[in-house]
C-alpha cells in the first residue's frame, strides 16, 4: 500500500497563512496592499458575469495614523534620482511618516476591526522593522495598546545602519506583555521631522522554527504547526487550490516571488479576497515555497507542489495562455526551475545557490509534482502534456499528478483517466469532491471497484454540503460531527484500497474564526488557541495510526451499517507507541465506523496476538449536530472529543469492542509484545 497515504492540503484561505501559519501578526507589513475589487461569494462563475474583478493597489491598508501624517510616496523604481524616494528593494513601497512633535502609527492586525492581534502574558514579541530618519529628530517606541488605549508594553526602537541597505535602518525592540489580551501594534514618534517605514514585523519569540539556522526567512506560529504534525501528514499538498491558477494568469501563484530574502518578496491580491469585504485578502508571501518545504522536512511530509498549467481558475475565467506562446514557455520553465532550486546543487545552480544561501545548502526531498489544480478537458490536457515532458525529459523519475477536474465524475473527468490509462508510465489521477455526508458514506466503497493498476490522489475532498439538492453558488455548512463521521467512513475506503489510492487529504486545513471564506475546515484558529475540529479528531485517528500493510477483513457477522478497514506492519507515522515505553514495531489497526446508528458489539480475532497484548481503544462519538465551537477570543468548547482505553487482548488474541451508534472506533493491538504465556 501507499506508505504516504494521508496527507494535508494546505491552501492561504480563511488567513490560513497571511493571518495564520505566518507568525508575523502585523497586516500589510510592507506597505504595498495588494487587494481584488469586488465581494462576489466562493465559486461565482465570474467567467458569465460583465464586471471582472480587478486588482487595487492600497498601500497604506491596515495603518492608522494619530497626529501626524502617513503617506505611501511614489517610489523611484531605478534607484537613480532622489535618494529620498528609493524603495529598500527595486519594486518596493514604504510609508512616510511626518510628525509635527508626536505622531502614532497603528496596526491591528489580520482582524476585521478594532484591536485584533493576540498578546499572550509573558512571551516576548519581537519588533523589526526597517527605518529610514529622513528629516526626523527624536526617539521611535513601541508598544502593544489593549482596547482601552492603555499600553500593555512598550519600549524605545533600537536603530542600527542596515548594512544591506544603505540609508535605511534596522529597528528593534522586544515587548513582553503582562497579561493576555487583544492588542494593536503602535510605533510613536517623539519628535519633528519626516521618516520612512518598511517591513515592519511583530513576532512572538516562541514561533516555529526560533533558534534554527534553517528558518532564517519567514517563520511560522507554533501551536498551528504542532495541530498540523498532530494528523502526521505523511505529505503535504501546496500552495492550492484555486491560487495556484489565480483569477487570471497574471495572478496565478508564482514560486519565485516566494522565495528569497523577504524584503524581496511582492506581496498579490488573493482571490479568496472576493468572498471578503473589501477584497482585503492580500498574500504577502512570507511564508512561500522555501517555508513550506522546511514544513514539509520538519513534518518528516513529503512535499507535493501543484503548479500553474498555464490558464486561470476555470470556475472563474477562461484565460488560457497559447501553447506556442512565450508565455506558456515561462511557465513550463518556472516549473524546470523550481525543481532546480528545490533540489539542485548550488555549487552550479543558480536557483539552487538561493535555496542555500536561505539556510538549505542540501537539497529538499521531492519525487512528485502536480500539474493544475481542478482543472480538465481538452485545453487543459495539451498544456499537461508539455509540462510533463518537460519535467520527464529532465527528472525522470518524477511522479506527475494530473487534475480530473472540479468534479469526480462527468466528461472530463473521463478524459482525465483515459490521459493517465495512455500514459506509458503512470500518472496519479488528482479527484476532488466537497458533498453531502450521504455521498461521502457512499463513496466509501468508490475505490473498491476501480481497476489495480492505476494511482489516485484524493487531493480535496470533504462532507460540508447538505444534503438533499444544493443550491449554487455551493456553500459549505459548518463543521458537524455528522460530516466528520461520514470522512470517518470514507476512509475505512480509502485504507482498505490504498493501493490503488496513493494520497488523500482533507480540504481546507485552517480558519482564522469569523475571517472565513470557506465554512468547514480542518482546524479552527483565533488570535490566542487552536481548536481541533471533529473532523480533525477523525483525520488523525486514521492517520496517526495507519500501518504500512492492508489487511484482509472477514466481515462474516458484521452489520451492514458497520465500515471496517485495518492495516499492520510497523507505524508509517514514524511513532505510534500502543503503550508506554513499548513502541510498536508490529501491530494490527483496525478501524469500525458505525453509521446506521445501531450499537453492536465486535469480537475481533486478530491472527499473531499473543493473549494479553496490549491493546488501545480510542472512540469518537457524539450527536449529530455536535460541533467544536472558537469564538474569536477564549480556548472554544470541546463537544467532541475522543475518549481513550488501555487493556489487553484475551486468549487467542481476542478483542471485544463495544461500538456505539454513529461513532468511530479505532482498535490497536500491539503484535510486538510477548504473550503473557510465554513470560
Ligand atoms: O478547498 C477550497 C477550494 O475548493 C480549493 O481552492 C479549490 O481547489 C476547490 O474548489
Amino acid at each position: 500500500m501507499s506508505d504516504i497515504l494521508l496527507g494535508a492540503f494546505l491552501e492561504d484561505i480563511n488567513h490560513a497563512i497571511d493571518g495564520g501559519l505566518s507568525a508575523n501578526l502585523i497586516a500589510n507589513h510592507s506597505f504595498e496592499g495588494a487587494y481584488v475589487s469586488r465581494r462576489l461569494h466562493t465559486n461565482t462563475i465570474a467567467a458569465v458575469t460583465r464586471r471582472r474583478p480587478r486588482p487595487v493597489s492600497d498601500p497604506l491598508r491596515h495603518w492608522r495614523v494619530r497626529s501626524g501624517t502617513l503617506a505611501a510616496p511614489a517610489v523611484d523604481e531605478a534607484g537613480t534620482g532622489d535618494d529620498a524616494s528609493t524603495p529598500l528593494v527595486p519594486g518596493a513601497r514604504f510609508a512616510r511618516l511626518t510628525s509635527e512633535g508626536a505622531a502614532v502609527v497603528r496596526n491591528v492586525g489580520h482582524a476585521r476591526r478594532g484591536a485584533g492581534i493576540g498578546a499572550r502574558r509573558g512571551v516576548v514579541y519581537h519588533v523589526d522593522a526597517r527605518v529610514r530618519l529622513g528629516s526626523f529628530d527624536g526617539s521611535l517606541v513601541a508598544r502593544l495598546v489593549d482596547r482601552r488605549g492603555r499600553a500593555l508594553a512598550s519600549s524605545t526602537l533600537t536603530l542600527t545602519p542596515d548594512p544591506d541597505h544603505p540609508g535605511w535602518h534596522v529597528a528593534t525592540a522586544a515587548l513582553r506583555p503582562p497579561r493576555t489580551a487583544l492588542v494593536a501594534f503602535e510605533i510613536a514618534a517623539r519628535g519633528a521631522g519626516t521618516l520612512d517605514l518598511d517591513e515592519v514585523r511583530l513576532i512572538p519569540a516562541d514561533h516555529w522554527g526560533a533558534g534554527d539556522p534553517r528558518w532564517s526567512q519567514g517563520v511560522l506560529r507554533r501551536d498551528l504547526v504542532e495541530a498540523i504534525a498532530e494528523l502526521k501528514p505523511r505529505f503535504v499538498r501546496f500552495p492550492g487550490g484555486c491560487i495556484v491558477e489565480g483569477l487570471d494568469c497574471a495572478n496565478a501563484y508564482d514560486w519565485k516571488r516566494t522565495v528569497g530574502p523577504l524584503a524581496g518578496r511582492r506581496p498579490d491580491y488573493n482571490l479568496w479576497g472576493l468572498s471578503t469585504r473589501g477584497g482585503d485578502y492580500s498574500q504577502s508571501f512570507q511564508v512561500g515555497y522555501y517555508e513550506y518545504f522546511l514544513l514539509c522536512e520538519d513534518l518528516g511530509a513529503k512535499p507535493l507542489p501543484v503548479v500553474g498549467a498555464g490558464m486561470a481558475c476555470q470556475l472563474r475565467a477562461t484565460e488560457v495562455l497559447p501553447l506556442d506562446s512565450p508565455e506558456f514557455a515561462a511557465v513550463v520553465q518556472d516549473v524546470l526551475d523550481m525543481i532546480e532550486w528545490a533540489t539542485g546543487d548550488p555549487a552550479s545552480s543558480p536557483w539552487a545557490r538561493l535555496r542555500a544561501e536561505a539556510g538549505h545548502p542540501e537539497p529538499f526531498s521531492l519525487d512528485m509534482i502536480a500539474v493544475g489544480n481542478e482543472n480538465a478537458g481538452p485545453q487543459y490536457l495539451h498544456r499537461f502534456r508539455a509540462i510533463r515532458e518537460a519535467v520527464r525529459a529532465r527528472h525522470p523519475h518524477m511522479d506527475v499528478v494530473l487534475s480530473a477536474g472540479a468534479l469526480a465524475w462527468g466528461v472530463e473527468f473521463e478524459q482525465a483517466w483515459e490521459e493517465a490509462r495512455r500514459d506509458p508510465r503512470g500518472l496519479i489521477v488528482d479527484e476532488h469532491f466537497y458533498k453531502s455526508p450521504s455521498w461521502v458514506i457512499d463513496a466509501a466503497s468508490r475505490y473498491d471497484a476501480y481497476p489495480r493498476d492505476v494511482r489516485v490522489a484524493v487531493g480535496e475532498y470533504a462532507a460540508n454540503l447538505p444534503s438533499g439538492l444544493v443550491p449554487a453558488p455551493i456553500r459549505p455548512v459548518p463543521n458537524t460531527f455528522r460530516s466528520a463521521l461520514a470522512e470517518a467512513a470514507f476512509l475505512t475506503g480509502v485504507e482498505r484500497n490504498a493501493d490503488v489510492v496513493a494520497m488523500a487529504s482533507f480540504a481546507p486545513l485552517l480558519n482564522l474564526v469569523g475571517h472565513g471564506q470557506w465554512e468547514h475546515n480542518l482546524i479552527d484558529f483565533n488570535p490566542f488557541a487552536v481548536m481541533p475540529t471533529a473532523n480533525h479528531h477523525v483525520q488523525r485517528m486514521f492517520a496517526a495510526t495507519v500501518r504500512e500493510r492492508i489487511v484482509p477483513l472477514d466481515r462474516d457477522g458484521l452489520p451492514p451499517g458497520l465500515l471496517v478497514s485495518a492495516t499492520a506492519g510497523a507505524g508509517l507515522s514514524g511513532e505510534v507507541p500502543v503503550r508506554d515505553g513499548l513502541p510498536a514495531d508490529d501491530a494490527v489497526a483496525v478501524k469500525l465506523v458505525e453509521v446506521a446508528g445501531r450499537a453492536a458489539r465486535v469480537r475481533l480475532r486478530v491472527p499473531g496476538a499473543a493473549e494479553g497484548a496490549p491493546v488501545r481503544v480510542e472512540v469518537l462519538a457524539a450527536s449529530d449536530e455536535a460541533r467544536n465551537r472558537l469564538r474569536w477570543v477564549g480556548r472554544g468548547r470541546h463537544e467532541v472529543r475522543p475518549r481513550v482505553s488501555r487493556r489487553v487482548t484475551g486468549p487467542d488474541g481476542v478483542v471485544e469492542v463495544k461500538v456505539p451508534g454513529r461513532s468511530v472506533t479505532m482498535v490497536e493491538v500491539d503484535l510486538s509484545a510477548p504473550s503473557r504465556t510465554a513470560e
